[in-house]
């Protein structure tokens, strides 16, 4: 997490920096940094908190200069306040660098370097790599010393340096922390993420982890860490600027609940193959799949939302295709010992393609002879190159904080795999199979319904805008859809406590904490449980609780069992887990807004989690 931005060229540099880091803000928002090499030395600026607080302190004292890295974070170690804010200098103060990742072996080069006289000011686990240069520049060119500090770093990294003795120059390397280079015509970009370069060049060099890049304004010399030189092509990014914008939308996450319709033509329509019958999944992933044989398990690793649709595709592999499926945290995966082998395929779901976690376990299966397929929105990310095959989700650049069209994608994604291997394995008739396709190829119209809700929901957000406390309940493929709805809540309205649960668990713990007027939203749309689904409504409401209920329209006996009733489209269950996203997503973030919440970037979080 975190964000980091280098530029070196001939277009004012802080401008330029600030610019690119508004596009990253989303990796982190706690302070923010910039430093410029000016002619005479390294001028450095930071602020605590957003961007907008940094910008401000620029426009005060311009900075002028042609090459310079910039910073937004989001605190590991070290509080975030100006002194640990990026970039972090050496003693001289004529080093300057940003960080993204994690040095584990911090403390202890922190020692060896204080025993040898440098003087730290920061708490964080960055500001050791700008005096390690340092110590390694003394008897070494910069370029050298820069590998030389590398090679002893453990943990994960992204770092972008810029030296008083390399004027014209940038340097750059990863290690386990996304790090692209953007080429353009007399100018170069270190920078996290692709949005942070678009309005400048589609030209795009994806680093590999041990790499390393030195930069000038017509100057790209790629090495590995051990120095060997390396050639890469730079690849066009086909998506603009305008796809990571607002668009005339509040909120980012407001847009991207709009563009659910869109994205999922993209994810699941584009892959219909009506006239042949099929799902359309490219070469590569079919040749992929048609080597899983009957003797073949699966096991879905993923985190937070992505996990949420995981429990999904377990649901929905089971039932259709009856592959026997394991969903793991992907943190918890990492860390269990889980019993993996050739015969085991690896679904690795990541929206950025960079989470810390997922990207391990993919790393743990694989030295186990398990084989990885990643569904994945993000070309080119670290998750994609490391798997044996993608599947990618298409939904478009994804800003906000919460996710909403990535996860749905995802489960579009899940449920072509799942029908697809249901095919492959015979387990579905001619006729079904038709039903389903059908059925998928109205999914973007159907969702562009549940949308028109829009409207109720926010006057139910109103309603329960107040309340401290929200249960979210679900079964079968809608126990996924409550967790999910809550972790919407809870994410984007910190002062709202939300858990969601699998309706029969109600009884086991947390009913007892029901009484007057705590609201729970219910799915309760059409499926073989929706009777038992009815008793638990009962069971709230008994306790005078107040039932949200989300159910299938058209369903006439549910108004007198709910205090706030939201339906979208009646459909097969195959797809009502993406509808059932539409509402709860709306409510969260409408209960949000009526809070006045910082909903795109809410405290403590960021988009992409890089570190463990
Ligand atoms: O990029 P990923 O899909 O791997 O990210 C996983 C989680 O960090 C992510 O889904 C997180 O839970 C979202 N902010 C939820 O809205």
């Amino acid at each position: 997490m975190c964000g980091i931005v280098g530029y070196v060229g001939s277009a004012p540099v802080a401008a330029t920096i600030l610019e690119s880091l508004r596009r990253l803000e989303y990796r982190g928002y706690d302070s923010a940094g910039i430093a410029v090499l000016n002619g005479h030395g390294i001028d450095v600026r930071k602020r605590a908190g957003k961007l907008k607080e940094l910008a401000a302190a620029v426009a005060a004292r311009p900075l002028q200069g042609r090459v310079g890295l910039g910073h937004t974070r989001w605190a590991t170690h070290g509080a975030p306040s100006e002194v640990n804010a990026h970039p972090h200098v050496d003693c001289a103060g004529r080093i300057a660098l940003v960080h993204n990742g994690i040095i584990e072996n911090y403390a202890e080069l922190t020692a060896r370097l204080q025993a040898a006289g440098h003087r730290f000011r920061s708490q964080t686990d960055t500001e050791v790599i700008a005096h390690l240069i340092e110590e390694h520049a003394k008897r070494l060119p910069f370029p050298k010393a820069f590998r030389a500090a590398l090679q002893e770093l453990r943990g994960s990294y992204a770092v972008c340096v810029v030296a008083e003795d390399e004027p014209e120059r940038l340097y750059g390397a990863r290690h386990g922390s996304p790090l692209i280079v953007g080429v353009g015509r007399g100018e170069a970009f270190l920078a996290s993420d692709v949005p942070a370069v678009l309005s400048h060049t589609r030209q795009v060099m994806y680093l590999n982890d041990r790499e390393m890049v030195e930069l000038g304004r017509d100057r790209l010399r790629l090495t590995t860490l051990a120095g060997t030189p390396l050639r890469r092509n730079a690849t066009r990014v086909t998506w603009d600027v305008a796809a990571a914008q607002k668009g005339g939308f509040r909120h980012f996450m407001l847009k991207e609940i709009h563009e659910q319709p869109h994205a999922l033509s993209q994810t699941v329509g584009n892959r219909l193959d009506a006239r042949a019958g099929r799902i359309g999944f490219d070469r590569a992933t079919r040749q992929f799949l048609d080597r899983f044989t009957s003797a073949d398990k699966l096991a879905i690793i993923a985190c937070g939302t992505a996990y949420h649709a995981g429990l999904v595709g377990e649901y929905m592999l089971e039932e259709f295709a009856k592959i026997p499926v394991d969903v793991d945290l992907a943190s918890e995966f990492r860390y269990r010992g889980p019993m993996l082998d050739r015969r085991t395929t690896v679904v690795a779901i990541s929206q950025s393609g960079e989470t810390a976690d997922t990207l391990a376990g993919i790393r743990l299966a694989k030295a186990q002879g398990a084989r990885v397929l990643a569904i994945c929105n993000t070309v080119g990310s670290s998750i994609t190159r490391e798997s044996d095959a993608v599947i990618y989700t298409h939904a478009g650049p994804e800003i906000a904080v919460a996710s909403t069209k990535a996860y749905t994608s995802q489960v579009g994604v899940l449920t072509l795999l799942a029908l697809h291997l249901a095919r492959q394995r015979r387990q579905v008739k001619e006729p079904q199979w038709r039903d389903w396709l059908h059925t998928l190829a109205r999914l973007p119209q159907l969702v562009e319904r549940a949308l028109k809700a829009e409207a109720a929901i926010k006057r139910i957000a109103k309603r329960y805008a107040a309340a401290k406390n929200f249960y979210y309940l679900g079964r079968r493929y809608h126990y996924p859809s409550a967790l999910e709805g809550a972790l919407k809540l809870k994410e984007i309205c910190p002062s709202i406590h939300a858990e969601g649960y699998a309706a029969g668990e109600m009884k086991h713990g947390p009913i007892s904490c029901i009484r007057e007027g705590w609201p729970v939203v219910v799915l309760a749309l059409d499926s073989p449980v929706y009777d038992k689904v009815l008793s638990n409504i009962q069971e709230v409401r008994a306790r005078r609780g107040s039932c949200i209920v989300i159910a299938s329209e058209g369903n006439r006996g549910i108004a007198r069992h709910a205090d706030a009733l939201i339906t979208v489209p009646r459909t097969p269950e195959l797809v009502s887990p993406i509808l059932a996203a539409i509402p709860l997503q709306l409510l969260a973030y409408h209960i949000a807004k009526w809070n006045g919440c910082d909903i795109d970037q809410p405290p403590n979080l960021a988009k992409s989690v890089t570190v463990e």
